[in-house]
């Protein structure tokens, strides 16, 4: 076989080879052994001496035409298996940075506790101090002090959780009454948010734990009249100007004349519906003027001052504002519930 045949030949395998290589490793090898320096290609350019000199120029050429060849094919092979490689990257990948990122949702305060800060603001406006007390409270400031007689039907282990000796979680948030007056001379003017506990089964209005706001203003020549303008300013603040407020005679162990405050329905604006029960009217607290044995129980008997109190469930004035029928929805954590507001 003569050398340009010899030529021919190689240039053929190392084509093949090089086309056929599945990897960048097997292009890299295939390049070595036909182009590298003692490939296949280059011991023939160097057996080019040994032609004879009028074959030499044409073979010479021949050669050089092959190895450019190769060496192209060897590039656009090279291009070839690097995008195979990319491509089965990506495919093979479990992050896709094309799609768009995921919503992340941020959290928000209970409707409840939105409902709870609003009240708060709303007496903080009139000048009132927001205060605390503690949920554990003893037995003596939650009913006792509070003028509740020992035989009071709340009192009863199956309206309290009774926790040791004399504590109880408390049931409302007027124990705090009894803790402000002690620890302060009138005037008093604050009012108490915060989370009370009774032995009820859940049902549409009832929560074993469910929030309250306290109010007690106690100064010198208190009426029912600052109690009645007072919350009159609250029901107009959180249901609308046009609201209706009156006063039902009513009895609370603490307060004396006591009376629950009633708002026009929010529905039929006081025509009577389903809701009102055709009354035209919506209970929303309970309120009065502080009772005498109440001043006892604080030292404040003897100072001559008069006061009002008011508590309130905060659920239900959130549930008569947004027409919530059940008071347990509010805690389900249903998202699709809660966001509407
Ligand atoms: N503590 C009462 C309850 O839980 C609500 C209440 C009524 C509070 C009248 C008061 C008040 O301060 O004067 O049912």
């Amino acid at each position: 076989m003569d050398l340009r045949d010899e030529a021919r030949k190689a240039q053929q395998t190392a084509r093949d080879e090089i086309l056929s290589s599945k990897s960048l490793d097997d292009l890299k090898s295939a390049r070595t052994k036909h182009l590298g320096r003692k490939g296949v290609l280059t011991l023939l350019l160097r057996k080019l001496g040994q032609a004879a000199p009028d074959e030499r120029k044409e073979l010479g050429r021949l050669l050089n035409e092959a190895k450019d060849e190769l060496l192209g094919l060897v590039d656009s092979r090279t291009d070839e298996l690097k995008q195979a490689t990319y491509a089965s990257d990506l495919t093979g990948e479990s992050l896709d940075v094309t799609l768009p990122g995921r919503k992340f949702r941020t959290g928000r305060r209970n409707l409840a506790v939105e409902m709870m800060n609003k009240i708060v603001d709303v007496f903080v406006g009139m000048g009132f101090t927001s205060v605390e007390g503690p949920e554990i409270e003893t037995e003596y400031n939650n009913f006792d002090a509070l003028n509740f007689p020992a035989w009071h039907p709340s009192r009863d282990d199956h309206d309290s959780f009774y926790v040791g000796e004399g504590h109880v979680l408390r049931t409302h948030t007027s124990p705090a009454q009894i803790r402000v007056m002690k620890s302060q001379p009138p005037p008093v003017r604050v009012v108490v948010p915060g989370r009370c506990h009774r032995r009820d089964t859940p049902d549409a209005s009832h929560l074993m734990s469910f929030l309250q706001i306290e109010g007690l203003y106690v100064d010198h020549d208190v009426s029912m009249a600052d109690l009645k303008g007072t919350l009159a300013a609250f029901a107009r603040e959180i249901y609308g100007e046009e609201t209706k407020v009156r006063f039902r005679p009513h009895f609370f162990p603490f307060t004396e004349p006591s009376a629950e405050l009633d708002i026009s329905c929010l529905v039929c604006g006081g025509k009577g519906c389903r809701l009102c029960k055709q009354s035209g009217w919506l209970e929303v607290l309970g309120c009065g003027m502080v009772h005498p044995n109440v001043y006892k129980h604080v030292g404040y008997d003897s100072l001559g001052v008069t006061g009002y109190a008011f508590g309130m469930g905060v659920e239900r004035v959130a549930m008569l504002k947004y027409g919530i029928g059940d008071i347990r929805m509010l805690y389900d954590n249903d998202l699709r519930f809660l966001s509407q507001f």
